[in-house]
């Protein structure tokens, strides 16, 4: 099992599904995980301090000032302990505090003591989850790399019927099972990914480029260095920045020198995901002044860019994986077969510009996942973030 031998916090705050939290620290115990927990105080209307100490077989750290010494650095030992840190059921409140570096009790210190995985399970009426305030602090918490386990849609402890349930505790276990799993298999390995567009000067203002956004690529390479991988980020122009400061990222402008970066690193990479938009062509000739206008017509001579993702298929060894994308308009099945394997690849992803609000200058993607002779796979239209998981997904499960 993965999880035997982590180490893990479970945090609670105070609200009804903490009665299910119970049985996520068994699914940890019984697993061979190491549990301690803390609370606020508010958890401890909801569950007991005695069923907590009985299930995870250690004392609960609910308040920061109970015996003056070891206890009043606890939240850095615990720190210090920890593998990763599970917040369920997590508040309002306590999302609010953890968004806003506020440390005024046992959990919310913790949390700022700790730089391990943390994973928030959010518990609320589904009105006050959809409030503009609590969705902006999951944004900056999940910006900070905090895996959000999104409640499922169902019946509120209130009545109500909508999103803001907890998510079931077998659920919470699995995901943090998988996250140490595709840890274990990633940690260590050597990734490179490209992204964004590529700009082809024309003349010293002038380009030609596309509407790529590189936020794909760049969810990309932060979704495997969460995971523990090594990863190199050849990114062209993009005014997106990187989440995780660990993916060592090189901006780049042009094709060019997009493929001169990409040599240098692709032999020691274990696995490789091209989803830069590549200009196939380049103006000939770069001005060297600005081109003034003159004639009705302009006519600018274009040459072929090297194909990145074609050379690299070209010299990739066996045990390399290379991931490319594609992009298509019509044919989109039969152009994507094709291009899995004219360029050697072992997987490709597909987004079609016909879905609505997948491939450039979207916040969200919807993809097809192909592998040679397999059935693609269909995914939902989901936020990019999301897509790179399911991306990183199918890969864990071929290597
Ligand atoms: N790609 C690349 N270098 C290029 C062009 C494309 O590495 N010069 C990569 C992209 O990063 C992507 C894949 O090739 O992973 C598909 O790119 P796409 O433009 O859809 O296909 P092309 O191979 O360029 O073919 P076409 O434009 O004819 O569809």
């Amino acid at each position: 099992m993965s999880i035997a031998g982590k180490h893990i916090i479970v945090g609670i705050s105070g609200g009804i599904a903490a009665y299910k939290t119970l049985s996520l620290i068994r699914f940890f115990i019984q697993n061979g995980a190491e549990v301690k927990t803390v609370t606020t105080p508010n958890a401890l209307h909801f569950v007991t301090k005695l069923s907590l100490q009985t299930l995870s077989k250690n004392n609960v750290y609910d308040d920061m000032f109970a015996d003056v010494g070891e206890i009043s650095t606890a939240h850095i030992s615990l720190a210090d302990w920890a593998d990763a840190m599970i917040v369920a059921p997590a508040t309002a409140n306590i999302i609010g505090k953890f968004a806003n570096g506020i440390a005024d009790d046992a959990l919310s210190t913790t949390f700022l003591a700790l730089d391990k995985p943390v994973f928030i399970a959010p518990a609320m009426n589904s009105r006050m989850y959809d409030h503009a305030a609590v969705q902006q602090n999951l944004q900056t918490l999940a910006h900070r790399g905090v895996h959000i386990i999104e409640p499922p849609c169902g019946e509120l402890a209130c009545g109500d019927q909508g999103k803001g349930r907890m998510q079931e505790p077998e659920v919470i276990y699995e995901r943090i099972a998988g996250f140490f799993l595709s840890h274990k298999k990633f940690l260590g390995k050597k990734v490179l990914v490209t992204a964004g567009p590529t700009y082809e000067a024309i003349d010293p203002v002038r380009f030609i480029g596309n509407h790529s956004s590189g936020l794909m690529g760049i969810c990309i390479a932060d979704e495997f260095a969460n995971r523990g991988a090594d990863v190199v980020l050849v990114c062209g122009p993009s005014a997106i920045k990187s989440k995780n400061s660990a993916v060592k990222r090189i901006d780049v402008v042009s094709a060019k020198e997009m493929f001169e970066v990409c040599k240098q690193h692709f032999e020691t990479a274990d696995i490789t995901v091209c989803s830069a938009a590549v200009a196939d062509y380049a103006p000939q000739q770069i001005a060297t002044q600005k081109i003034k206008k003159s004639d009705e017509n302009l006519s600018l001579e274009l040459v072929k860019n090297p194909d990145i993702l074609k050379y690299l298929g070209e010299h990739k060894t066996p045990n390399q994986i290379l991931v490319g994308f594609a992009l298509e308009t019509e044919n989109e099945m039969q152009n994507a077969e094709n291009k899995l394997k004219s360029k050697n690849l072992d997987m490709l992803v597909l987004n079609s510009l016909n879905d609505q609000g997948a491939g450039f200058g979207h916040s969200t993607n919807k993809i097809s996942i192909m592998f040679s002779n397999q059935i693609p796979k269909h995914f939902e239209l989901k936020s990019k973030d999301a897509v790179a998981k399911d991306i990183i997904n199918e890969i864990l499960n071929y290597i």
